[in-house]
């Protein structure tokens, strides 16, 4: 058991990537708080993870691109675990567009959330971290913020800036033992991609050296080994899960 006594925050987790980061960590025996904007879904999620791995979960409603509702996520996570040993920012949106058809309200949206999102998390839940004096975050960021996407200018412009912010947070809190390190997925099969055509999978496929999209255990393997103490001395690390298509 990996994360036996940890506690951890998962954003976005009441599906897709941020469940699959869950389960994992509930595996290696981690109690839970599962955040999301929709409330329905993590009561559900926190439920079924107690039950299927017999862990202490919690379901916490919060919209990320609200400093607020942040505060009150890791107040009342505080509360019930009295201790954040990992926070993992992983809520995120997308509003696809070309740049000159992209509206000002999607290019605001999507960068309230990926970005100002993970700031706000960040800025609130590291307070508790430098008390203690150790922590772990770990960013979601995306592969298309190291080499661009046509028609994604506001999500590749928010992941870029998730892994400079990465690098940023890691220097800042080093010397109170807080790694932070950074996910950078490749296209992977959640509702995110379900989105797309038939033939822009079959497209986006063939780019991929593994000739494959990813599964969101894929990237949660990679999350739990930043969460885990084999990776103590990793810090500002962007570790692509991307089946090669970006080397
Ligand atoms: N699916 C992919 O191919 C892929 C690739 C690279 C990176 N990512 C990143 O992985 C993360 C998870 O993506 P996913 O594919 O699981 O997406 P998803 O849409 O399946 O899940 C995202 C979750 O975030 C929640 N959410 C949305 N806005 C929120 C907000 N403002 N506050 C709190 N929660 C919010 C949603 O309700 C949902 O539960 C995202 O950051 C995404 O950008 C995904």
């Amino acid at each position: 058991m990996r994360l036996q006594g940890k506690s951890a925050v998962i954003t976005g987790s009441a599906q897709g990537i941020g469940m699959a980061i869950a389960e994992v960590f509930a595996s290696e025996g981690a109690q839970l708080v599962i955040s999301d904007i929709n409330m329905g879904s993590a009561q559900k999620t926190a439920e079924e993870i107690k039950v299927k791995y017999g862990v202490e979960t919690a379901a916490i409603a919060g919209n990320v691109a609200k400093l607020k509702d942040c505060e009150t996520l890791i107040e009342a996570s505080l509360d019930k675990f009295s201790k954040i040993d990992i926070l993992v920012n992983n809520a995120g949106i997308t509003k696809d567009k070309l740049v000159l058809r992209m509206s000002e309200a999607e290019w605001d949206a999507v960068i309230a959330v990926n970005l100002k999102g993970v700031f706000n998390c960040i800025k609130v839940a590291s307070k508790s971290m430098l008390k203690q004096r150790q922590g772990r975050i770990i960013n979601i960021a995306s592969v298309v913020g190291q080499m661009g996407n046509a028609g994604q200018v506001n999500y590749s412009a928010s992941k870029g800036g998730v892994i400079a912010m990465t690098k940023t947070c890691a220097r800042e809190f080093a010397s109170r033992n807080i790694l932070v390190n950074a996910i950078a997925p490749g296209f992977i099969r959640t509702a995110m991609t379900d989105k797309l055509t038939e033939d822009q999978k079959q497209i986006m496929t063939s780019t991929i050296p593994l000739l494959r999209l990813g599964e969101v255990t894929d990237v949660a393997k990679a999350a739990l080994f930043f969460a885990s103490d084999d990776s103590s001395y990793i810090t500002g690390h962007v570790l692509a899960v991307n089946g090669g298509m970006y080397m």
